[in-house]
């Protein structure tokens, strides 16, 4: 039997921290389980490479944000390693192979997309787009990162996620998608029971160039969201790959609960685009925090693991993160 396995895939604006390391230690486990039970199983985790967050760290620190993926990607790598964590992948959403089945699956969502204007606000901390409500509840100041929104009025592609809201909504229902633990699954209920809107998944070139081009437009590049996505599927090979075939659906997703939406709203919707079927299980985690806020690289409070590897040794650090 297989069993496919996914993390989400990190930014590389910052070194890891020990949520990161928490995630990688989660998944790990799951797969060493399931590789026991003898199922073939394919562990995959990466890192995630274009967007304004990692265009802006690149800048401030005078190096090309290519040159910054690969430093930091390799730091993630290396953490893998000193954790005993075993991947099967490890994909970067700057492989060519990536960016190229992402363009892929642009064209073949093309009857959900069409051109509009995006008027509203943006964290390039979150990498998310805001409502005017929720800018208002938080007096135009991101919670997250301690930095106002930006309002951004411009030329995107949209996807119609609308469309699919009551789709997602019976298999979330109905346990074929399943969303764990139950108060994520309510969460993320009572976000589909207020309406799914349809999403911005593009961003004027103009603005922003560290993106994957969207094909038949020189003018736009794919937002960063849209792109990561597309890594669970594109690193099997979708659409033509024996391993995407035997492979998909994955058999849990493991993600932090900052991504909820991400991935058991706009994820869905992208796959039922592609008539796809959904993940069998979204395992949501919660955060390692620092003094009451979430460990964060934008807010600066990071904890390197590596010390604590170096002093108490990966297994007593395995143990101590997913005991609590
Ligand atoms: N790049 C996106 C994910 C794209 S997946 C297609 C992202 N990156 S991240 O670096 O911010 O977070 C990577 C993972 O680590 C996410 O699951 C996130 O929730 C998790 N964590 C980030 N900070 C965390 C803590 N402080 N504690 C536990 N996990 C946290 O989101």
């Amino acid at each position: 039997m297989k069993y496919y396995l996914t993390t989400a895939i990190p930014y590389v604006n910052g070194k890891p921290h020990l949520g990161h390391a928490m995630e990688f230690v989660m998944a790990d486990v799951l797969a060493r389980a399931a590789r026991i039970d003898g199922k073939e199983v394919v562990f995959s985790t990466g890192t995630d490479e274009h967007g304004g967050k990692i265009a802006e760290k690149a800048a401030e620190l005078g190096i090309a944000p290519k040159q910054l993926a690969d430093d930091m990607s390799q730091q993630f790598r290396d953490l893998i390693e000193a954790l005993n964590v075993k991947p099967d992948r490890f994909i970067r959403t700057t492989d060519e192979a990536h960016k190229k089945r992402a363009q892929l699956i642009w064209k073949a969502l093309e009857k959900d997309i069409y051109k509009n204007t995006y008027v509203g606000w943006y964290c390039t901390g979150d990498e998310e787009f805001f409502t005017e409500t929720q800018v208002k509840d938080n007096n135009g100041i991101c919670p997250d990162h301690n930095r106002p929104y930006e309002k951004i009025e411009e030329e995107n592609y949209f996807f119609r996620l609308s469309h699919y809201t009551e789709q997602i909504r019976t298999a979330i229902k109905d346990g074929s998608f399943v969303v764990v633990p139950e108060t994520r699954k309510n969460e993320i209920m009572s976000l589909i029971d207020s309406g799914l809107e349809d999403i911005s998944i593009s961003r004027p070139k103009a603005k922003l160039d560290w993106g994957i081009p969207v094909p038949g437009d020189t003018t736009q590049v794919m937002y960063v969201w849209f792109d990561a996505l597309l890594n669970y599927i594109t690193v099997l090979g979708y659409p033509e790959h024996a391993d995407f075939a035997k492979y998909w659906p994955a058999d849990v997703q493991v993600v932090g609960k900052g991504i909820l939406r991400f991935h058991a709203a706009i994820w869905p919707g992208i796959l039922l685009g592609l008539g796809l079927p959904l993940p069998k299980v979204l395992y949501v985690h919660g955060y390692v925090n620092v003094g009451g806020q979430k460990m964060s690289k934008s807010l600066g409070n990071s904890v390197s693991p590596n010390d604590i590897i170096d002093k108490y040794g990966a297994d007593a650090f395995r143990y101590y993160f997913l005991r609590h």
